[in-house]
């Protein structure tokens, strides 16, 4: 019943700027490499730089082969290079997530689209060197930093700028106790709880910078890509019962390829038909139910506040004052 989800391949601008956390591998592999087929200049913010130079490479050798034998479509661009481009970026730092801001805004450039994809799942209780939770830090509070400061440039960058998060079917197992949130407490800590509970923060995220971002052009979705064969299974192949479903669902042929995983994504960041839209979470290109844990208000702004409290260092008063609810309120 039904055919599969696509995107349509539009024409895009050169100087219209997606980022893509993550984009070396995955699901931000094939979500920058279609982009950048568009047209667009494509950064994709990655920890490795070699990495993000093999994908890079290999981006272009796909491209160029499906140049070389006429599969290109109208929309896509006819050139020797793709538009794609590195800028180092380690969500687990927060110097580091700071410098690539810092670099960002110092390239002078606009900023159209922000795909916050990068992320780990289900690996061992950990910390960053800034001491949170890896989960919380990696999918979580480093996007809310970048966002934070590229916000400013967004609202600057034209109309319609979209901010899109990765998130996981996997938010619906999800608990929110944030006095619990960095699991101080080896007792506290389940593998697959603190990467829902990641999934759900995005989701909380989404909503909270919504009402922040009424009347501009800027709009945030989240989405779930489906059950994707990516590389995201080295962060748990120590778990003999999730490798095991792994293979399964291999098996059964379940999983989806990268590039199926990345067509919701690529719908939200260039369909003209989701200009506007907001505070959608979309699966399969279409909207869908979220758990009622990640709608509840109360807890989305006592995350905002907990996290501006752990970034205090980071955001300075023009920042932090660009977050806040506009004065008429919100419902
Ligand atoms: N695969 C699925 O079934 C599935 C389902 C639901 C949601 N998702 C979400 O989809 C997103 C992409 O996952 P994927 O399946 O494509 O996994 P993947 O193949 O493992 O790709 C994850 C990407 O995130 C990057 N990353 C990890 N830690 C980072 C850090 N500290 N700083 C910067 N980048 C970092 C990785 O970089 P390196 O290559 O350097 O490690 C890689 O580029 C994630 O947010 C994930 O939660 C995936």
């Amino acid at each position: 019943m039904g055919s599969s989800p696509s995107f349509p391949v539009v024409s895009l601008p050169r100087d219209r700027i997606v980022v893509v956390t993550g984009g070396n591998t995955g699901i931000g592999y094939e979500t920058a490499k279609h982009i950048a087929m568009m047209g667009a200049t494509v950064i994709i913010a990655c920890r490795s730089e070699q990495r993000a130079t093999d994908a890079i490479r290999r981006m272009n050798e796909e491209y160029q082969d499906d140049r070389t034998k006429g599969k290109l479509e109208e929309g896509h661009i006819n050139e020797d290079k793709l538009p794609v481009e590195f800028m180092k970026l380690d969500l687990a730092s927060l110097k580091s997530t700071m410098d690539f801001i810092e670099a960002f805004k110092s390239s002078g450039r606009k900023l159209q689209v922000l795909l916050c994809n990068a992320g780990l799942a289900v690996v061992p209780r950990g910390h960053t060197e800034d001491g949170y939770e890896t989960h919380f830090q990696v999918n979580y509070l480093g996007h809310f930093l970048i966002v934070a400061h590229l916000l400013p440039i967004m609202k600057t960058s034209g109309e319609d700028c979209r901010i899109v998060f990765t998130s996981s079917l996997a938010h619906k197992g999800a608990r929110f106790d944030l006095e619990k949130a960095q699991a101080k407490n080896p007792s506290d800590y389940g593998r697959m709880l603190y990467y829902s509970n990641s999934k759900m923060y995005q989701i909380q995220h989404m909503f909270c910078l919504s009402r922040r971002l009424r009347g501009s052009d800027v709009t945030v979705t989240s989405m779930h890509p489906g059950t994707v064969s990516t590389e995201i299974t080295r962060n748990y192949s120590d778990l003999k019962c999730f490798s095991c479903l792994v293979s399964c669902l291999d098996s059964m042929k379940v999983l989806r390829t990268p590039y199926q995983g990345a067509v919701t994504l690529v719908d939200l960041a260039v369909n003209p038909k989701n200009k506007g839209v907001k505070d959608v979470y979309f699966v399969d290109c279409k909207s869908a139910s979220i758990a009622r844990l990640s709608r509840n208000e109360q807890y989305q702004e006592d995350l905002w506040n907990y996290s501006v409290e752990c970034l205090k260092q980071y955001l300075p008063p023009d920042i932090t004052a660009s977050l806040d609810v506009p004065q008429d309120g919100y419902q």
